[in-house]
């Protein structure tokens, strides 16, 4: 039995959310608290005719720790569930803290402001130091570990898809299939068809800035990075078929080098059609993916937040879009002295999604997995003092759970590699 705050009502939020309602013997009361209350109380209007969780809703600015922190010790949940922005982690850490209570994520710390001087000094010499770009890493997020062991507090960092299961995968493969792990490629596919010429899975400003980055790789103990889809593999997917797939920068990368012993090689490749590929580089040449503003017939606008005002609401695309997604791990490594290769992976149907949840596979894959981090935390199969990724912990309840919740795996022995 177990009181959950959820923050955010976006669209994974609207997954774990529904998620939780169904497992409503553990989630026996919930709150969602975020900026727009009138989407959490529309949300709960939608469930309460079908669950047994009590759904309360509440407004807040989870950019503002005193606001936030009133708000948690009113509610007195067990944990709070962060599926706002990366923007929010902080933040919402500082409130767990201060109000003594769990705190899960799906995605590690960003910046809103890339250009405040404060945060560009600390980036800049992470980039010079660790050779890596990105806007975000865990460094942030992993200088709390200190102060949530004082306070006997668990911090989940990253249960969503990739980050999240894709790690849990790899723990499992650690436990029960290899002595030593050597190579980890994680490939993520998504097979679906919006019928639109371009528009993005999920927030776009964050996914834009995601995919247009440079990507990179952990080789040998050192990051090596590249230019922006410049390493790019071709690789027929279960369920889905052959696929283009390009080399990106991703987070869990950063904590697989430190936690799996002996790793020499960890990679992300993710799945795009050349039709997005075209339109993203027309964008990024004329400058409409730039974050910095500009001044428009005596207005500032940011490019990147007009473009996001002209896309479909990714929303939107859920009762429109066909076809599956396939993501998961193919490790190399040894076993009993012998070489081995084995695949762990998921296939998640976009239109089955949205039948049972309203929303589309991406949503679904990153939300179901918040929902069972949560679980893992509140009922205390996960539960220690600290601030963790999900390796970090036993895989199996987990994997199980998975199964039981709407993605299961699937375990191949003798998969094609990677080049
Ligand atoms: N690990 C993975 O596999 C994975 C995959 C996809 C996404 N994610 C992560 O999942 C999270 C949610 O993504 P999404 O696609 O659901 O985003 P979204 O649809 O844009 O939803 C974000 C929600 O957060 C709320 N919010 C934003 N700022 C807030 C603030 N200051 N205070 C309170 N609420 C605030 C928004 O409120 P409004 O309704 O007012 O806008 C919205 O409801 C992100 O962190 C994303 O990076 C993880």
């Amino acid at each position: 039995m177990s009181k959950l705050m959820i923050i955010g009502c976006g669209g994974v939020a609207r997954v774990a959310i529904a998620k939780c309602c169904q497992n409503s013997e553990v989630f026996t009361e919930i709150m969602i608290a975020s900026r727009t209350v009138s989407k959490c109380e529309a949300l709960a209007e939608e469930l309460r005719p079908i669950t047994k969780t009590v759904i309360t809703t509440a407004q807040v600015n989870a950019d503002n720790v005193e606001e936030l922190t009133a708000l948690i010790k009113g509610y007195a949940p067990d944990a709070v569930l962060n599926v706002a922005l990366p923007y929010q982690d902080l933040t919402i850490m500082e409130a767990c803290l201060a109000a003594g209570v769990h705190y899960i994520d799906t995605a590690n710390y960003e910046p809103e402001n890339t250009d405040d001087p404060q945060w560009r000094a600390v980036y800049e010499k992470r980039c010079e130091e660790l050779g890596f770009s990105a806007y975000f890493d865990y460094s942030w997020q992993w200088a709390y570990r200190e102060k949530f062991e004082k306070a006997g507090l668990t911090a989940l960092c990253g249960t969503g898809f990739d980050p999240g299961v894709t790690s849990v995968f790899t723990a499992y493969a650690l436990k029960h299939y290899f002595d030593e792990i050597h190579t980890i490629d994680i490939l993520d596919c998504n097979g679906g068809d919006h019928g639109y010429p371009f528009a993005t899975n999920f927030n776009p400003e964050i996914n834009l800035r995601e995919v247009s980055a440079p990507g990179s790789y952990w080789e040998n103990g050192k990051w090596i990075e590249v230019p922006a889809m410049s390493i790019k593999r071709e690789y027929d997917f279960a369920g889905v078929g052959m696929k283009d797939m390009y080399l990106l920068h991703h987070e869990e990368i950063e904590s697989l080098a430190k936690n799996i012993p002996g790793v020499k090689r960890i990679r992300f490749f993710m799945t795009f059609g050349q039709s997005y590929l075209t339109h993203m580089k027309c964008l990024e040449n004329i400058g409409m993916l730039s974050t910095t503003p500009i001044m428009y017939e005596g207005r500032e606008i940011v490019p990147i937040q007009f473009l996001k005002a002209l896309l479909p609401d990714p929303a939107s695309l859920g009762p429109r879009t066909k076809g599956k997604t396939n993501i998961g791990c193919i490790f190399t490594g040894i076993k009993d002295g012998k070489e081995k290769t084995l695949y762990i992976y998921n296939i998640c149907d976009h239109e089955e999604c949205y039948k049972e949840v309203g929303s589309q596979a991406i949503s679904y894959t990153t939300g179901v997995p918040a929902m069972i981090g949560a679980m893992m935390v509140t009922e205390g199969i996960w539960q220690k003092p600290g601030v963790f990724t999900v390796e970090e912990f036993d895989p199996d309840p987990y994997m199980e759970a998975l199964n039981k919740w709407g993605l299961p795996w699937v375990v191949d022995e003798n998969p094609k590699v990677v080049e």
